[in-house]
């Protein structure tokens, strides 16, 4: 990275200047910023003109690249027939119709609504904000707190901070907020006791959900959120059995189903999207990312009929629904939305994501096999993940003094692979148009820089 950055460069001006998310302030100071000049399909460069392929589709969303001319035009097309216009007080626009219709078909969500905002942050708010709506007007206001899991990510804004399962996202800001609790994660390779088949392990996770909502009283509880496939966690599947079994104790509590899809929705999972994968039947869905590949930020609820019939019934005197963003369901994302899902159709994504998923999937077991210090290969579709142990039998991670998982990234990076680590999982979720030739390349980098890495830990 920048080690010499020049005070008046891009680099030396934006680090005077510049705050930036999840970073490390002090290391940001001395080290300067990857400047991204320009992508060409997975590919982004840097103000060196180095190339990398961005396995990550920059933060698990640029599905279609960095430089998809379809979605520009798309874009630029909109921008010149109507630029900007809302959707409060019954104003709406054809594009933000034709893309709440297309979204309640592909999700199969009869008779439910879309609702539109612009961020993931803001869907998983707005879901929490509709449970309490649907529970108030079935006489149960009590039914207030939300249940989410270990090692969640859901966003950045209070409430969806405070439904994070990760310390990073509430230590500096005293989170999380009452009424937001905790249950286990699902994860399979660390969370498993000896001997304990995927089976038995959900039913145990259903029985410890199921002690949670008695020790808060059910009738304090509104609603459970979760991943299908927990991504920022560390890329944890959950056993088959699981979302039937969870589901099941939900239900018996009457407690609402909330299903973040932002980085599993629009084929990231092999599916359209990730409830098809695990089994999951939310009441409520939030989708980001992918809806747009992230050209433009725009996100959406996608609702069961009672959830809107709730906040019908509740304004029936003649209220409004108090909530809404001044850029939900903007012209311009919305129309990059509705070209983003038409390319997806056309490229047939599900059965593309499969066999490029497969085929990366064939690599990394092939890697397992080299490399002693993979602990798990683990995902679905094209979300995989490599978790790096010190001893594969006994599974004792490295030292986190080490910081294993951050030394490969930083290896990656130098041989033009940028990946994520989650602590020591190495996380892979590239642009879903990926050809065969690309996964190969990814692998081969991934491989020459855990060659690097083995070499590293070897010595340390
Ligand atoms: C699963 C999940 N939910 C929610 C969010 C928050 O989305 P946003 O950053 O658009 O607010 C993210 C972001 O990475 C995410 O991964």
């Amino acid at each position: 990275m920048n080690q010499h950055f020049k005070p008046n460069s891009v680099a030396g001006r934006d680090v005077a200047s510049h705050l930036h998310s999840q970073t490390n302030p002090k290391r940001f100071e001395e080290k300067g910023p990857l400047v991204v000049t320009r992508g060409e399909g997975i590919r982004v460069f840097d103000d060196a003109g180095k190339s990398y392929i961005d396995a990550m589709a920059g933060l698990w969303c640029a599905s279609l690249g960095f430089n998809n001319a379809r979605l520009a035009a798309a874009a630029n097309r909109q921008y010149n027939e109507l630029g900007f216009y809302h959707t409060f007080f019954n104003r709406t626009h054809g594009p933000a119709t034709d893309l709440a219709e297309k979204l309640l078909a592909l999700t199969g969500m009869k008779g439910g609504k879309a609702y539109f905002a612009t961020s993931g942050s803001e869907a998983n708010e707005t879901m929490v904000k509709l449970a309490w709506v649907y529970h108030t007007v079935r006489g149960k206001p009590t039914k207030r707190k939300v249940i989410a899991r270990d090692r969640a990510f859901h966003g950045s804004t209070i409430a969806a901070a405070s439904m994070c399962g990760l310390t990073f996202m509430h230590r500096e800001f005293g989170l999380p907020l009452p009424g937001f609790i905790h249950t286990l994660c699902p994860d399979t390779y660390r969370g498993k006791l000896d001997g304990e088949s995927d089976d038995a392990f959900a039913d145990r996770l259903a029985a410890e959900l199921e002690k949670l909502i008695l020790r808060e009283g059910p009738d304090s509880i509104a609603a459970f959120i979760a991943e299908p496939i927990n991504a920022g966690g560390g890329i944890i599947v959950p056993p088959k059995s699981y979302f039937a079994k969870i589901q099941r104790v939900l239900k018996k509590y009457d407690i609402l189903c909330l299903d973040d899809e932002i980085v599993c929705g629009f084929g990231r999972t092999g599916n359209w999207f990730g409830k098809e994968t695990v089994g999951f039947t939310p009441d409520m869905m939030a989708l980001a990312k992918g809806l747009s590949s992230s050209y433009f930020p725009i996100s959406a609820v996608v609702l069961a009929p009672e959830i809107y019939d709730a906040v019908n019934e509740f304004n029936k005197q003649g209220g409004s629904f108090g909530h809404g963003f001044t850029n939900s369901g903007h012209p311009v994302g919305v129309a990059v939305a509705l070209e983003a899902i038409k390319i997806y159709e056309e490229m047939d994504v599900v059965a593309h994501v499969r066999k490029m998923g497969a085929r990366l999937r064939e690599h990394f077991d092939a890697l397992a096999k080299k490399f002693p210090i993979i602990g798990d290969v683990r995902g679905a579709g094209l979300m995989l993940g490599i978790e790096i142990v010190a001893d594969r039998e006994s599974r004792t991670p490295f030292d986190p003094a080490l910081q294993a998982g951050l030394t490969f990234d930083q290896i990656a990076y130098e041989n033009g692979l940028i990946g994520r680590c989650m602590g020591d999982t190495l996380g892979f979720s590239p642009p879903l148009i990926v050809t065969e030739k690309d996964v190969d390349e990814i692998a081969e980098r991934c491989e020459k820089s855990l060659k690097q890495l083995a070499t590293y830990l070897a010595k340390s």
